[in-house]
């Protein structure tokens, strides 16, 4: 039973978390998002100081929290890859300081693998193999999970990812940043019936789609559309009909896509991931259409839906008892893939 600090700042959350294999001793997010809200997105170089400056006291909460002192800790881990270079560079070094200093292992986690195994925090026994949909601010993935550290990606996004696509199409309906959030809540009030939108299939060289990869610049671009044709006709746009719409259109792209794919390869579990993962509208259509299939779907808890540390300290957990470990040289990289 190993018991892990994890720090996770690879955007704008400086996230600290204990985590006992799938139990969470503490979780601390400190997000980023107000001061990051008044330029409408996130800044690079204003993440990394804001990481800075939160970062020992995340790690002071969380072990307070924990009730926890470093002689109970197995294992110190870090974000590694994907994200903002100095953004991640606070956290990694953070966790390798931390483990020089206690004599502990030390372990750089991928952050996509974190989203992945979020689902494990609710859930003590479900095991590979299973379908990971993961759908963040920068990744649509469908990836079969084969074991731990053993991944197959078979679909992604040829263009934005879905959490993009939702931060886009707030921008242009002037709901602000994070756009997620917002439209989900508008959407409640909205009819999705309302319009029409395109859902974004990508065609295969000798013709039909594609069944597992994405698309969802053209369905923004559908939206602007609309935006530019009430304006221009001097109508009130109807923000709420179209975030509902719009929302509906990526719930049944998302959904279509994970279901087949589940299908074509014979896993009864859809694991979802990433900060899209708490919408409404996407986990009502894809559990319904699971429960139609026989197929089992899991979400993570809502708080551990978007960043957080607590999912890099589960994955952690498992790669620590397989005896994984990183050198202490390990470095930061923006892009990584699986
Ligand atoms: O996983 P995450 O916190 O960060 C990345 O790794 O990218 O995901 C953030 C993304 C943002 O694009 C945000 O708008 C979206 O997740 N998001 C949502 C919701 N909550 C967060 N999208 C749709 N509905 C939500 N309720
Ligand atoms: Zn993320």
């Amino acid at each position: 039973m190993a018991t892990v600090l994890a720090i996770e700042t690879s955007c704008d959350e400086t996230a600290v978390a204990i985590v006992n294999n799938r139990q969470v001793c503490s979780s601390i997010v400190a997000s980023q998002i107000p001061v990051h809200q008044q330029y409408g997105g996130v800044v690079p170089e204003v993440a990394s100081r804001q990481h800075l400056e939160t970062i020992n006291q995340a790690i002071a909460q969380a072990l307070e929290q924990a009730k926890l002192d470093w002689e109970k800790i197995d294992g110190i881990a870090a974000t590694c890859a994907p994200g903002l270079v100095g953004a991640l560079l606070v956290g990694l070094t953070a966790a390798k300081t931390l483990a020089i200093i206690h004599n502990k292992p030390f372990l750089g986690v991928h952050h996509l693998e974190g989203h992945i195994y979020a689902t494990y925090l609710s859930e003590p026994t479900i095991k590979p193999p299973f379908l990971s949909l993961l759908v963040s601010g920068g990744h649509t993935s469908l990836i079969y999970v084969k074991d731990c550290g053993r991944y197959e990606t078979l679909g992604q996004t040829r263009d934005d990812a879905a959490g993009e696509a939702f931060d886009k199409v707030a921008r242009l309906l002037k709901l602000g940043y994070p756009g997620g959030p917002m439209i989900d809540k508008l959407a409640q009030s909205g009819n999705p019936q309302a319009f029409v939108l395109p859902e974004g299939k990508v065609s295969l060289p000798g013709g039909g789609y594609h069944r597992y990869d994405s698309s969802f610049s053209g369905l923004k671009t559908a939206v602007q559309r609309l935006v530019q044709q009430f304006e221009k006709n001097g109508e009130q746009v109807p923000v709420a009909d179209i975030a509902a719409s719009f929302q509906e259109t990526v719930a049944r792209s998302l959904t279509k896509r994970a279901i087949a794919c589940a299908l074509d390869y014979d896993l009864k579990i859809i694991a979802v991931g990433g900060g899209v993962a708490a919408n409404s509208g996407l986990r009502k259509h894809l559990q319904a259409t699971a429960c139609e299939r026989n197929l089992r779907v899991l979400f993570p808890p809502m708080k551990y839906c978007t960043d957080n540390a607590a999912m890099i300290g589960c994955t952690a957990s498992e790669h620590l008892a397989l005896g994984h470990i990183s050198p202490l040289t390990l470095s930061v990289q923006s892009r990584l893939s699986l």
